[in-house]
């Protein structure tokens, strides 16, 4: 047979055995595997998703439950699709949204596509150092107070690090200001399991990345619509299928679409005690780091998510990864000062206990860590970010990039917060601070 340099990639890491920490949720342990003849399309009896009236739409009431939604709406490509429907419902053809500086590239891209003006609110430092903290609803309400045109508010929460944002005030700053809060929910599927989902807490729409945390195959994904005054007033949920339809390809995973509906009952009918359950063991987990020495994010956390800053044991993120790869755990994510895992009830016992052993196992904690230092000021915004994205780009060398306009968002980890964003000007603030954090080269757009 010809080579297979993926298929053997995937088959060989399979062979590693190592415990799985990042996504899918499933963790290769729930999904049946009739799925592969499940592999169907279109047909009378099978229902189509953007025009769904059979089996398809009785699985999205069905989730409805789940949620508490007014109305839920499935993905086969991904969260991406259902933040790019919520921009698309809330801000049609563009107009100004309030967004948090910290936000998935899928966010800054629907912006450049649908022509949206973003008016940035950065998070404040409340989770601990190296990490970007949370948007407060203060600061929403002074720029809504400063932008009466503004047609949302679109945050993230949880971030990569399981920090919780104030969702319930939030969607009360937002509400009485007359405009939809929507939540880049992709990291906090299952917390409507442990009472904490952000449309439970009043967000107008959620965008959930199911695969992340549930039992769903890679790129199922939930739409949410909440059932508040104005999702209703905004017809929201009669509106959504076409604004999915704009983005989302004509052929949706049959195999996704039934996972979701899998994962739906499973977690209807156990979900609730499993992560409870989980959300004890992690809690012991998060102790042991926290004895260490390592850091874990401050205030109101996703109780399973395991978030550890690694700098006080002398390693970065990176080296703490290698470490635990090395010990037979995979994790989620790494980056220079942080090492992320994400558990679900389908990690076994054996499993958890790994991850806990090799916590254990890191060196002792011999530093302390200093806050991280103030971010530069925002720089000055010289194009929309639909002109800079779509404009012919280049990279450079940081060095000569000084006045020039990013084509993308330089976004050093820590403190995980863009310096700059497509459309703004490369100050030179933003140049000493992205230099200090190693970033060497950074997209400009060509003018022409
Ligand atoms: C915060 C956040 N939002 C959105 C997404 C996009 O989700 P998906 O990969 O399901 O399209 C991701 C993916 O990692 C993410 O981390």
């Amino acid at each position: 047979m010809a080579k297979t340099p993926l298929y053997t990639a995937l088959q060989e890491h399979l062979e590693k055995k190592r415990a799985s920490f990042h996504t899918p949720g499933h963790k290769g342990r729930f999904l049946p595997h009739d799925l592969y003849e499940l592999d169907l399309t279109e047909l009378p009896d099978t229902d189509s998703l953007f025009e769904a009236d059979g089996c398809i739409d009785a699985a999205e009431k069905a989730a409805r439950e789940l949620f508490h939604s007014q109305a839920t709406f499935f993905s086969a490509g991904g969260c991406t699709l259902c933040i790019q429907a919520m921009f698309r419902l809330a801000a049609p053809q563009g107009g100004k949204v309030i967004s948090s500086r910290v936000i998935h590239r899928s966010a800054v891209n629907t912006m450049a596509l649908l022509g949206i003006e973003p008016v940035w609110v950065r998070p404040r430092p409340d989770a601990g150092p190296c990490l970007a903290g949370r948007l407060h609803p203060e600061d929403v309400k002074k720029a809504l107070e400063q932008n009466p045109d503004a047609k949302a508010v679109y945050v993230t929460s949880p971030d990569y690090y399981g920090v919780l944002a104030d969702i319930q005030g939030l969607s009360a700053v937002c509400h009485a200001y007359g405009v939809p809060l929507l939540v880049d929910n992709a990291h906090g599927t299952h917390l409507a399991l442990l009472g904490k989902h952000p449309l439970a807490l009043g967000a107008d729409l959620t965008a959930c990345s199911a695969h992340k945390t549930l039992p769903v195959l890679t790129g199922g994904a939930f739409l949410n619509v909440g059932d508040t005054e104005i999702s209703r007033k905004l017809g929201f949920a009669g509106r959504a299928k076409e604004a999915m339809a704009l983005f989302g390809s004509t052929s949706p995973g049959y195999p996704i679409m039934a996972s979701l509906d899998l994962a739906r009952a499973w977690a209807m009918e156990q979900g609730q005690e499993a992560w409870e359950e989980l959300a004890i063991r992690m809690a012991k987990i998060k102790e042991t780091a926290r004895k260490k020495g390592l850091l874990l994010p401050a205030g109101e956390t996703d109780p399973t998510r395991l978030a550890i800053g690694t700098l006080p044991v002398g390693m970065t993120g990176e080296e703490a990864g290698d470490f635990f790869r090395k010990k037979g755990v995979e994790p989620e994510h790494e980056d220079g000062a942080y090492l992320v895992c994400i558990a679900t009830p389908f990690n076994t016992k054996e499993e958890l206990d790994r991850l806990e052993e090799t916590v254990l196992a890191l060196p002792e904690a011999n530093m302390s860590i200093k806050e991280t230092p103030a971010l530069p000021p925002l720089p000055p915004v010289r194009m929309m970010p639909r002109e800079a994205v779509l404009a012919f780009q280049k990279s450079v060398p940081l060095e000569d990039a000084v006045g020039k306009i990013a084509g993308e968002a330089a976004c050093p980890c820590p403190p995980g917060v863009p310096i700059v964003m497509p459309g703004e000007e490369i100050t030179p603030e933003a140049i000493l601070f992205l230099n200090n954090y190693g970033l060497r080269s950074i997209q400009i757009i060509l003018q022409k």
